[in-house]
């Protein structure tokens, strides 16, 4: 996996700009996240959205407050100076992600947007009759639905492809010996979460490697992975990559689609408008070349910009430190809440032979419906997700549960507040 040790650390040290030595104090990490300094609840959802750190927030108020301008159009310092800078981010964002080259990176409007532009650039112009795409029901809606939505477009137009569901381990990872059994000489494309939103296990993909045909392509949804481990799309051999921003200090409203260079040729525009091409009265619609011809439209400048921002702290703190303090919470939270009676945890870490651990756990309790848990949770201060959690449900087992989700800003001891609280609703409702 390439090193992210050597990459440049954010280290300058005005308002709400710490050093990585000093942010790994607790203290020092609560006063970069002002929503946290500010208030006395333990926020446990960081899978639903993560806090923002001050140099995202500043970054946001400033391209709003001072020569605001639009990016790639006008040729006044303003915006030109715009320009360069989401260039700089884009190459930023692929040496973080591990792309090999910037036209591989594109910036949407979120990882539902990325997916979709994924089923609708590549799926819609290249798919064909008897074509298989190998799916997980259990995987997040926005990995779902676009596929059973590209199903229902073709058949309009008399093409038939098959949507093939595969299984969750135990351990909450995507099956890939299923997988591997249920690929046939017609599947085209194959797409898994790399960290699940619910289970938080955290699949790794290697057993595929060398054993699909290569011109079998890889859709990987990196939105709970992307800021919470190391992760390197070449070394996941993925084609299609997806981010969240707003799951990685960043802002709602902005999101990653990396597109390897060999399916560059695949892709048709599927947000048609300024920037995604031109039209030639005989050919119709010429896309240009990547990354503009999945960008059609302004782009979502302070986004984009505060995803730079999200990305300096993010390297300030170290992934792989920051992988480590998400392990360590949770084998924490898992032993401890082991032994709860009536407590059942949804497949994950707490079913792998060794601690492991990702930042995310989910589990039900005898005796209380999970929303009311969370709702008892919130009013004693633990705001945690309670319900589906936006699993598709797509003919899966899937059942409301309460998911307990971390990051670089939680510590031991508000797990440790947190499962004693448990614990005491458990003997309440038992
Ligand atoms: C695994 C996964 N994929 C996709 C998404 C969709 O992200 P967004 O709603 O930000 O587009 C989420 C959000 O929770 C997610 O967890």
């Amino acid at each position: 996996m390439r090193s992210h040790a050597s990459r440049p650390h954010f280290a300058r040290a005005s308002a709400g700009r710490l050093s990585p030595a000093a942010a790994h104090a607790p203290a020092d990490i609560r006063k970069l996240f002002p929503a946290l300094a500010d208030s006395t609840e333990i926020y446990l959802d960081s899978a639903a959205t993560t806090q923002k750190p001050l140099p995202v927030i500043e970054t946001i108020h400033r391209y709003h407050s001072s020569r605001t301008a639009n990016a790639g159009r006008g040729t006044y310092p303003w915006a030109t100076s715009l320009t360069t800078r989401l260039s700089r981010i884009r190459d930023r964002t692929a040496a973080f992600i591990g792309a090999e080259h910037p036209d591989e990176v594109v910036f949407t409007g979120g990882a539902t947007a990325a997916l979709n532009a994924v089923t609708l650039s590549w799926g819609l112009a290249v798919l064909e009759d008897g074509d298989e795409i190998l799916y997980s029901p259990a995987d997040h809606a926005s990995n779902v639905h676009p596929w059973h939505h590209l199903r229902g477009l073709l058949a309009r137009f008399g093409r038939r492809i098959e949507l093939i569901p595969s299984r969750v381990t135990a351990g909450g990872e995507a099956d890939t010996a299923d997988i591997l059994a249920k690929v046939t000489p017609r599947t085209r494309l194959i797409t898994a979460s790399h960290l699940h939103h619910v289970y938080g296990g955290l699949t790794t993909l290697a057993p595929l490697r060398g054993k699909l045909d290569p011109a079998i392509l890889l859709c990987v949804d990196c939105s709970q992975s992307g800021g919470h481990v190391p992760v390197d799309v070449t070394e996941l051999g993925a084609d299609f990559a997806i981010f969240a921003a707003h799951k990685m200090f960043g802002a709602p409203g902005t999101g990653i689609l990396y597109c390897h260079r060999r399916v560059h040729d695949k892709l048709v525009p599927f947000l048609p408008g300024g920037n995604s091409g031109v039209l030639v009265s005989e050919a119709g619609l010429v896309p240009a070349a990547m990354p503009a011809l999945l960008e059609g439209g302004t782009h979502n400048i302070p986004g984009i910009l505060a995803f730079g921002s999200a990305l300096e702290v993010l390297e300030s703190f170290d992934i792989g430190a920051i992988a480590a303090h998400n392990r360590e919470l949770t084998v924490r939270l898992i032993d401890t809440l082991r032994p709860i009676d009536g407590l059942e945890f949804l497949p994950g870490p707490a079913f792998t032979p060794s601690p492991v651990g990702y930042g995310i756990v989910s589990f039900t309790l005898d005796g209380i419906t999970a929303t009311d848990l969370g709702f008892v949770l919130s009013e004693l201060g633990f705001l945690v997700r309670t319900g589906l959690h936006c699993t598709a449900a797509d003919g899966a087992q899937a059942d409301d549960s309460v998911r307990v989700s971390t990051h670089i800003y939680n510590t031991a001891d508000e797990i440790d507040r947190f499962t004693k609280c448990v614990m005491m609703i458990a003997e309440e409702v038992r």
